[in-house]
């Protein structure tokens, strides 16, 4: 074959996508019950709503975006996030002018031009949840307990909650300018010099540790918050202490999109390596102004399901697979087949995952493969036992073999599952 899934990609195959399957599920399950709706978008968008909406100047928009021209000239780009597109249609849809908060679940493929290594990948999956319309503190703590449930709910037990608050419209001004201030007295290169300028806090987000190791001592948004986001802060915290959720103070914490006010958190394991983040979200109660709409507090998360999935086995943990088979049917030559069809769709229509020996295999060929399908019974059908009426039910476990009349099968078999 000529070839491969793209660099930064990989296919998910049985066995394994089941667990992917679960995970997805898993990760919505507590969102699902809390009233948020399933939503989903387009996977591509305006380019300029990522560009407005992410920020001009996060790595993700100035280079990781998969961003082309459609064949009627419109920049279009694959979507690197769920935030700015969920928000987009709530307004679009006029959401916002019902029950507020809005609150949106969602589940879906992004993509990212990053350099792919273990746990980052071009093409990765999230689930996610918006809640619009309120900036209630009560609603940072819903929204961070979700997220903590929905690890736990799959049974992980080494993700730890990092917490910060960046301040809002409001205070920001201050900080950037205090932080403007520090950084331009550093060793930066020039283009570093001029993203100081432009947007200092994404400094702060540098990975290079020659960068890194200048920034202690960098003025911390924490330490100049108006009284609104202070007391804003201290609500929510107290609110997490109260339901007992475990986090970390994390006062440099600063995500890589440009959208975010107040609360601001991340969740990470560290059974994965370098790519420790399996989940992150805040507060960003200035985008929807950013990309046109009206004034509209928000606040959300995502949480990467393929780290997620790494992180499981980083634990021990299997999601339950797929329902296996259960009965699988042995038919032996042609007027067999055809019964056995029909009894197939008989099991299945109970409600059993049932299988069928297909192609003309003899007797010990088609038990191979009843074995193989890994079910707990197989049916044998033979001509004679056919003329009698009935079929021979054997037990794989332990090979045991009774004779059941045909008309009582299904409900024989449900009865023994
Ligand atoms: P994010 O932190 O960019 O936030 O992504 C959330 C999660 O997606 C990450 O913690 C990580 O687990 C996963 N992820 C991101 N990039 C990759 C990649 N290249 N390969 C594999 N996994 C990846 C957001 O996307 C925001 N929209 C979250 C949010 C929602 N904030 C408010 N509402």
């Amino acid at each position: 074959m000529d070839f491969t899934a793209p660099k930064g990609t990989y296919d998910l195959l049985p066995p394994r996508a089941e667990a992917f399957l679960e995970v997805r599920a898993g990760l919505a399950a507590p969102a699902r019950l809390a009233g948020y709706g399933y939503t989903e978008t387009p996977l591509f968008e305006d380019t300029a709503l990522f560009a407005r909406g992410v920020g001009a100047s996060t790595d993700v928009v100035t280079k990781e975006m998969y961003t082309f021209d459609d064949r009627g000239g419109r920049s279009l780009t694959l979507r690197p996030e769920g935030t700015a597109g969920v928000l987009r249609a709530a307004l679009e849809g006029g959401l916002h002018k019902g029950q507020l908060p809005v609150k949106l679940w969602y589940s879906g493929s992004y993509f990212r031009y990053e350099r792919p290594q273990a746990g980052r990948y071009r093409h990765f999956s999230q689930v996610g949840l918006e809640a619009l319309g309120s900036d209630d503190p009560a609603l940072d703590a819903e929204v961070v307990w979700l997220a903590v449930q929905a690890y736990a709910g799959l049974g992980l037990t080494g993700v730890r909650l990092l917490l910060n608050t960046l301040g809002d419209a409001a205070c920001r001004p201050a900080y950037r300018e205090a932080l403007r201030a520090f950084l331009r007295g550093l060793d930066l290169d020039a283009d570093t010099r001029a993203r100081v300028e432009v947007n200092p806090l994404r400094v702060l987000d540098d990975k290079r540790p020659e960068v890194q190791a200048q920034l202690a001592g960098a003025p911390l948004a924490r330490d100049l918050l108006c009284a609104g986001c202070r007391e804003h802060h201290a609500r929510v915290t107290g609110l997490l202490d109260r339901l007992g959720v475990v986090w970390e103070d994390a006062p440099t914490l600063v995500r890589g999109l440009d959208y975010y006010t107040r609360t601001t958190f991340e969740f990470q394991h560290d059974g994965l390596g370098a790519q420790s983040a399996v989940g992150g979200g805040g507060r960003y109660d200035g985008l929807s102004e950013e990309v046109g709409g009206p004034p509209l507090a928000g606040i959300g998360w995502a949480l990467g399901v393929d780290r997620t999935v790494l992180a499981l086995q980083a634990e021990g943990i299997e999601p339950a697979g797929a329902v296996g088979c259960q009965v699988f049917l042995v038919p032996l030559g042609a007027t067999a087949k055809e019964r056995a069809v029909l009894l197939l769709a008989g099991l299945r229509r109970a409600g059993l995952a049932a299988d069928l020996a297909y192609g003309d295999r003899g007797m010990k060929g088609a038990m191979r493969a009843a074995d193989r399908s890994g079910a707990t019974y197989a049916v044998v059908l033979g001509d004679r036992d056919l003329q009698a009426g009935v079929a021979q039910v054997k037990d794989l476990r332990d090979g045991g073999q009774v004779a059941v009349p045909l008309e009582e099968l299904v409900t024989t078999l449900e009865g023994k599952l």
